[in-house]
């Protein structure tokens, strides 16, 4: 189905060329036949891989340079800049949008309140959702790009690491509903302080349009500068004290999940999520405030998150076989921030075995706050923790304050580390493996299931 006609794309880019496409893409390795084919220019030069996708059955590739070795007859759409090019597109694709978007931006919990509100809003109708977390300079209004005229609605992500990246995004995105999940020192090397981070949070506000709702996290820090930045718009808050709009009202987790019982825009609502952790039920409550704002009643939205999971890489559990019998990984390697390390060091204690073990690596983009923020988590490894492996060398101030008994091994780089961690697995462990992306520990992972297979 068309997605892009030609036309369409030169209308929105102000570009020569061109062919109707039925998707959008910017890596050959996941294009699909018949997407358009953005060459962005990153660490590498998407120009490059212009044939490689046109041999691959993209409709047209958009394209700011000359790419030599392509005949006279290539499907090209040639604009000024590709990434300004993508950009338009996103623009576009959001006038021509006919249902409600709303967009979500926090220090922590983006991707699972995309993935929960979208769940919700699915059950309702046609929806569209951001990959992964796909929210940058790019992120945003490729998946805007990707989305069809006629769905009832998009949830997309918004992030930032350095100041003045949100209100630019908002912008394109324009949303109907726009959430801040949490405010907490992530990326703080980059804004400075937490009132800088809080500002940058509050922009998506900025984005809404007559009529737009701003959802706000009660209890975070510098609460009421998100509510200023919310300007006259209707303001809605989420947390656990009584005067919210959302209030999580109680959450018990066992090592599977968490049940919660909420109050939400006055309707009580009880729920169960395939995630356990009071963090998780707090984002259920945000999710289900952002649906109640769309319109959606609570009880509806609490019946579709019911059995939520979490994604990929964000708290999955799977079985390893170990020598003698399972171990349990709870795969958390795609991101770190103190917070979330805590509520996963809070998952690891659920969990029944014989020996939890975590796997930790750097959180950064901390700046000087590294080493602080980085020994804030000893307390919390001591409680919930058996064993500590770690690599970096930030974690290696942790791993030199937790309590002896704790310490397994440490090395300079997940590399080193992973064949340790391997050979450490025992029958009856969970395994928590966290840390930034940046710090690899994906690898970690990949050694345990080697040795497990
Ligand atoms: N409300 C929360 N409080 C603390 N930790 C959370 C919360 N929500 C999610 N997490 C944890 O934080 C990590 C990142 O979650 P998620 O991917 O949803 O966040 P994100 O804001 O999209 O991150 P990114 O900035 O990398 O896109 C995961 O380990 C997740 O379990
Ligand atoms: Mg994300």
């Amino acid at each position: 189905m068309t997605l892009w006609s030609a036309s369409d794309l030169r209308t929105a880019t102000g570009g020569v060329g061109g062919a109707d496409a039925s998707g959008v893409s910017i890596d050959t390795r996941t294009l699909a036949p018949g997407d358009l084919f953005v060459a962005l220019v990153g660490e590498s030069d998407g120009h490059r891989y212009v044939a490689d996708a046109l041999a691959r059955g993209a409709a047209c590739a958009m394209v700011h340079a000359e790419v030599p070795g392509l005949g006279d007859d290539a499907r090209l759409l040639r604009v000024a800049d590709t990434l300004k090019g993508l950009a338009d597109l996103g623009r576009f694709a959001r006038g021509r949008f006919g249902g409600k978007v709303a967009a979500i931006t926090g220090s922590v919990g983006k991707t699972t309140a995309k993935a929960m509100l979208a769940r919700i809003l699915a059950a309702h109708g046609t929806t569209h959702a951001a990959v992964a977390s796909y929210n940058n300079h790019w992120g945003l209004p490729l998946t805007l790009a990707r989305m069809a005229p006629d769905a009832a609605y998009a949830v997309v992500e918004i992030g930032m690491n350095h100041a003045g990246e949100v209100a630019p995004l908002a912008h394109l995105a324009r949303p109907h509903v726009a959430l801040i999940t949490s405010i907490a020192p992530v990326h703080i090397g980059y804004l400075g302080s937490l009132e800088a981070i809080a500002d940058e949070k509050g922009s998506i506000f900025s984005g809404l349009g007559p009529g737009g709702v701003a959802i706000i996290p009660a209890e975070a820090p510098h609460a009421r500068r998100l509510r200023a930045a919310a300007g006259g718009h209707q303001v809605l808050t989420f947390g656990s004290g009584a005067e919210a709009d959302a209030v999580l009202l109680a959450s018990g987790s066992d090592a599977g999940g968490v049940r919660l019982r909420a109050r939400v825009l006055g309707v009580e609502i009880e729920t169960d999520l395939a995630a356990p952790g009071a963090h998780m039920a707090m984002n259920a409550v945000a999710a289900m405030l952002a649906a109640g704002a769309l319109g959606i009643a609570p009880r509806d939205a609490a019946a579709a998150l019911c059995g939520f999971a979490p994604v990929r890489g964000r708290g999955e559990r799977r079985v390893l076989r170990a020598r003698g019998g399972e171990a349990l990984l709870l795969d958390e390697s795609y991101n770190a921030s103190a917070p979330s390390v805590r509520a996963a060091l809070a998952v690891l204690a659920l969990q029944k075995a014989t020996r939890r073990v975590a796997v930790l690596g750097d959180m950064l983009e901390l700046g000087e706050a590294g080493p602080e923020e980085h020994l804030s988590l000893v307390p919390d490894i001591a409680r919930d923790a058996d064993r500590l492996h770690a690599c970096g060398r930030l974690m290696r101030l942790v791993y030199d304050a937790v309590p002896e008994r704790l310490r397994g091994a440490w090395a300079e780089d997940s590399d080193a580390l992973a064949p340790q961690v391997a050979a450490d697995l025992r029958a009856g462990d969970a395994v928590l493996v966290k840390g930034s992306l940046g710090s690899r520990m994906a690898r970690i992972v990949a050694a345990l299931e080697e040795a497990a297979a």
